[in-house]
């Protein structure tokens, strides 16, 4: 903690540390939640499944890697900066060519060097909140801003709405697909139709739950070269505790990238576990199945007690109670951990929950029908439980392979800001 003085000459805060740059001392920082979970006893009876990781421990196969690397892996030599045999594993994976891949010590970092790269004083980043709030910290430490994009929903993908926030000063637009917490899905059309409409802007796609989607547009990243993909091995891959994550995209834009990459960051483990966990698929595939089930025996538990909720294509559900915070707590008694959504805007009495495995989503279950009625459903008795208009909704993102009349309308409404005639 800095220590603080009084100086009594005029009265101001003289901080006795060094003074940090002004939009570092600006800066709301990232809120993640307590992480009481790990300090606990008895890690094996805690359900964590408030930061979206995996709910099912690496592969076998990436631990034999591990125990092989930690008695073979010169672990006394620094790792490999270039990640060749993990860009060429990803190369395999993505279909994409190794030079359009970059590796980072997890996707959070590859999003700090795509904002310390493209962004400057004065900059404006467009984004969709709520959504992932880390990429806003790294924005505004570059002395940029975060415009929020003038959406109608916060749960359907909205192209033309995002594009009509797009400004002379915008220079990126931050797209998480599917969203966290949301879970909104464009379409690969839908993004194909923004790159090709605004060439002159970055879209940075964060598509850290892609494989719980099944959507990506890491393929576009040649053909458009205002794209960056981001992807993690946090999430469906288990690696969370590892850090490891990559970037796609032109290799005139990893080029930049790479004048203040420091790739000694991801660590020897960290390449030999990913390269791992991409050689096994059927584990991947297992992960997949599971969370989806899961996902679905969630979701129709909450339907039955009246519950709104919202899965997602990624491993999270929301689902919204009347009085969150109890509910929360009252989970944490039971050492069922979830993130409190409701103070975001627009998500007034939403939790999220990470879907775990079949097992924590017994305990889950049990835990929503012992809940008390109150925390679920206020003062209402059990007879008007349905207060709550009952929802359970599977964003699909519409597949629109032609740009429609809403893009037309943003395109133009850009092109009179610009003072240019739309061809
Ligand atoms: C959208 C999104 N991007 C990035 C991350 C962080 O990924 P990593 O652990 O690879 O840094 C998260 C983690 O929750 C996330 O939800």
């Amino acid at each position: 903690m800095t220590p603080n003085h009084n100086d009594h000459t005029n009265g101001t805060q003289i901080p006795i540390g060094i003074r940090p740059a002004g939009a570092v001392a600006r800066i709301t920082p990232y809120g993640g939640s307590a992480q009481t979970p790990i300090h606990l006893p008895h890690r094996e009876r805690v359900a964590k499944l408030d930061w979206n990781e995996c709910a099912r421990p690496p592969a076998p196969s990436v631990l034999r890697a591990l125990g092989a690397c930690v008695t073979e892996g010169h672990l006394n030599w620094y790792p490999d900066v270039e990640a060749t045999e993990l860009r060429n594993a990803l190369s395999d994976y993505t279909g994409c060519d190794p030079e359009t891949i970059r590796v980072f010590g997890g996707a959070d970092a590859a999003l700090e060097y795509i904002a310390r790269t493209f962004l400057e004083t004065g900059d404006q980043v467009l984004w969709c909140p709520p959504t992932y709030d880390n990429f806003r910290v790294y924005v505004e430490s570059c002395g940029a801003s975060l415009q929020p994009a003038p959406l109608r929903s916060i749960w359907e993908p909205e192209p033309g709405a995002l594009l009509a926030g797009v400004t002379p000063q915008t220079r990126l637009v931050y797209l998480v697909n599917p969203n966290n917490p949301t879970g909104t899905l464009y379409s690969t059309e839908q993004i194909a139709a923004l790159l090709w409409t605004c060439p002159d802007v970055g879209f940075v796609v964060d598509e850290s739950y892609f494989e719980f989607s099944g959507i990506s547009v890491a393929a576009l990243t040649l053909a458009h070269p205002n794209l960056i993909v981001v992807r993690s091995f946090a999430k469906a891959f288990g690696l969370a505790g590892l850090r490891v994550g990559y970037c796609i995209s032109h290799p005139d834009n990893l080029e930049a990238i790479d004048r203040i990459r420091v790739g000694k960051n991801t660590s020897t483990l960290a390449q030999v576990a990913a390269t791992a966990a991409l050689a096994d698929r059927a584990y991947l595939d297992a992960t997949v199945a599971e969370t989806r089930l899961s996902m679905k025996t969630l979701a129709e538990t909450c339907e039955q007690i009246g519950l709104t909720t919202r899965t997602t294509p990624a491993n999270f559900i929301l689902v919204r109670v009347a009085d969150p915070d109890s509910f929360c707590r009252f989970l944490a008694n039971r050492l069922i951990f979830v993130r409190n959504r409701n103070h975001l805007e627009r998500l007034s009495g939403f939790v999220r929950i990470t879907v775990g495995n079949t097992q924590t989503t017994e305990r889950l279950v049990a835990a929503f029908r012992a809940a008390p009625s109150s925390m679920l459903y206020g003062q209402k008795t059990a007879g008007q439980r349905l207060i709550l208009p009952r929802r359970s909704e599977h964003p699909v993102a519409p597949s629109t392979s032609r740009i429609t009349p809403e893009h037309l309308h943003a395109i133009e409404h850009r092109a009179a800001h610009k003072g240019e005639a739309v061809a």
